[in-house]
């Protein structure tokens, strides 16, 4: 007998909803600004295997020239996605919810486990409560990686007034190289989330959205 089971609080689907599209207005926004700096590559001397980014990519996406623009609208984002995570984050401990999120001293082992089984090499999953290891570890991770973004991000906006967090995050290059790579952590990690929603199915998707999930009795549960 099928049953409808609370799954997600209404404040953790407001958090999560009101990221997802700020994270690509900062991703837009930031690639503006980084166009009119473009120096990061992967090569070695005068061989460049790869380089961010092409003038296609700037050209299919029309965002040459708009330094200004992006800027404009990186710098007033930048603080919506910065309360946003706070509260979540306030949020997340005081409901107690983080205990569903962050990952135990098993979590490392049985993550290989649910990779292997999503392989199909492995017949069977580890047992899970809301989330499963591997769900926990990038979970947490990018919560983490939120807060780099942040600091890293105050420290090349300014780095004069703001000296001492800038030398923390290991002066200016370094700190705009850090914000960078935690850029292209986003993005891989938001292609994989949305393949693993759609491999996890509707049931999994429409929780996020309404609260709620349909559980068969006795059915294994499948979770993005
Ligand atoms: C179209 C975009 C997105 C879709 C469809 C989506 C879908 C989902 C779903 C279905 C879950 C619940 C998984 C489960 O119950 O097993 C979830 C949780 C989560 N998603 Fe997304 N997501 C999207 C964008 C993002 C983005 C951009 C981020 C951050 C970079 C993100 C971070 C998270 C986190 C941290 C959780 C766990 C939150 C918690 O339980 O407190 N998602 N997402």
């Amino acid at each position: 007998m099928p049953k409808i089971v609370s799954k997600h609080s209404l404040a953790m689907r407001w958090f999560h909803w009101i990221n997802f599209p700020i994270l690509i207005i900062m991703t837009w926004s930031g690639l503006m600004i980084y166009w009119a700096n473009d120096i990061y590559r992967l090569g070695w001397g005068n061989t460049t295997l790869l380089k961010f980014f092409p003038q296609s990519i700037y050209d299919a996406l029309h965002l040459s020239y708009k330094l200004a623009e992006g800027m404009a609208v990186h710098f007033v984002f930048m603080w919506i996605f910065f309360l946003n995570g706070l509260l979540y984050v306030l949020y997340t401990l005081f409901s107690g919810e983080w205990r569903e999120l962050v990952p135990n001293r098993n979590s490392f082992k049985e993550a290989w486990l649910v990779v292997l089984h999503d392989l199909h090499l492995r017949k069977t999953a580890p047992p899970q409560k809301k989330y499963n290891a591997a769900q926990k570890i990038a979970y947490s991770g990018i919560i983490i990686m939120g807060l780099g973004s942040v600091l890293t991000g105050l420290a090349i906006y300014k780095p004069v007034q703001l000296w001492w967090l800038c030398e923390l995050m290991g002066g200016y290059a370094f700190a705009r190289i850090l914000h960078f790579i935690l850029t292209i952590g986003y993005t891989t990690f938001f292609i994989v989330h949305i393949i693993q929603v759609i491999l996890a199915g509707w049931n999994n998707f429409r929780s996020v959205v309404s609260g709620f999930e349909i559980v068969q009795d006795g059915n294994e549960k499948k979770s993005a």
